[in-house]
């Protein structure tokens, strides 16, 4: 059984995630791709990978949006039609898949719904892209990953701990060991790596002969930015409280400290994230 995700969450994640992904990486994933790229995005919710990286590879491409949830693959279509048409690209729907007329060429997008604990569809495709997806999968599902990939892999936002709430509160640590825990829990692929995915993707394919470049890709989220500072500290709290339930009142205490300076505009949150871009060897 895959986790569950909310679009909302997905949806006020987006320019955070948009602002924190790495340009550098992406273009030479681009400058490593043929004419007319085909690219599956693993676990691609409601397409915000598609909207930030295919302006980046910037001519005719065909994506495949994989995802074990079929209510967020449909909202994904509904979003990049949107996004197409404010845009002022000519969009052709049909149905399952979308065709994009923008001046840098065709742009087709299908989806797929797929349990990547039992399937990742990676036949006939150029590249293989994901976000925010690596810290829900386990060492071995890595490892499995590596031993099939042909292709260039562009892993982006797979968390590795250097989170800091500023200023800092006592009851942080707490927190902080609860939100550990819960990221470690198997989400439907194995013991999540949580803040450990970036090193383990490294070290399955470089040792696979692949060339591996990462950049960081934090989340700095400011005083003004109040929902989607409210969200985290909530999202903190409750995970840390489940997974704590003996420190459950000083969670609590920590919840309504935090979200009285979300209030007056005195909390910012830095959440530390890696992109990586995996070249296959010549
Ligand atoms: C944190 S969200 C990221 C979504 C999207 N990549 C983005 O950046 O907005 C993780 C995504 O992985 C999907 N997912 C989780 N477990 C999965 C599984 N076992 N098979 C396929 N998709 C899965 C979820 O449905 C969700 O869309």
């Amino acid at each position: 059984m895959s986790e569950r995700f909310a679009a909302d969450w997905l949806a006020l994640r987006e320019g955070f995630d948009a602002a924190a992904r790495s340009p550098a990486l992406a273009r030479r994933l681009a400058a490593a791709l043929p004419a007319r790229p085909r690219v599956l995005d693993l676990g691609a919710g409601t397409g915000s990978l598609f909207r930030w990286l295919a302006p980046i590879i910037g001519r005719a491409q065909d994506w495949t949006l994989a995802d074990a949830d079929p209510a967020l693959l449909a909202r994904a279509l509904d979003d990049i039609a949107a996004w197409a048409a404010a845009r002022g690209y000519a969009v052709t729907d049909r149905g399952r898949a979308l065709a994009l007329r923008t001046p840098a060429g065709t742009w087709r997008v299908g989806v797929r719904v797929a349990d990547l604990a039992h399937e990742v569809p990676l036949d006939g495709q150029d590249a293989v892209v994901c976000s925010a997806l690596l810290d829900l999968v386990s060492a071995d599902w890595i490892v499995r990953l590596a031993a099939r990939l042909r292709v260039p892999l562009l892993a982006c936002l797979s968390v590795d701990g250097r989170d800091a709430f500023l200023p800092r509160h006592p009851a942080d640590a707490p927190v902080r060991t609860g939100f550990r825990r819960d990221q470690g829990r198997d989400k439907g692929l194995g013991p999540a790596l949580g803040p450990r995915a970036p090193a383990v993707l490294q070290a399955a394919l470089a040792a696979r002969g692949f060339t591996v470049a990462s950049a960081p890709s934090d989340w700095r989220i400011a005083p003004r930015a109040a929902g989607m500072l409210a969200e985290l500290v909530r999202g903190h709290a409750e995970v840390a409280a489940r997974r704590l339930p003996l420190r459950r009142a000083a969670i609590g205490a920590w919840q309504a400290a935090r979200l009285r300076q979300v209030g007056r505009h005195r909390l910012a949150i830095r959440v530390g994230h890696r992109d990586s871009l995996a070249l296959p060897p010549a």
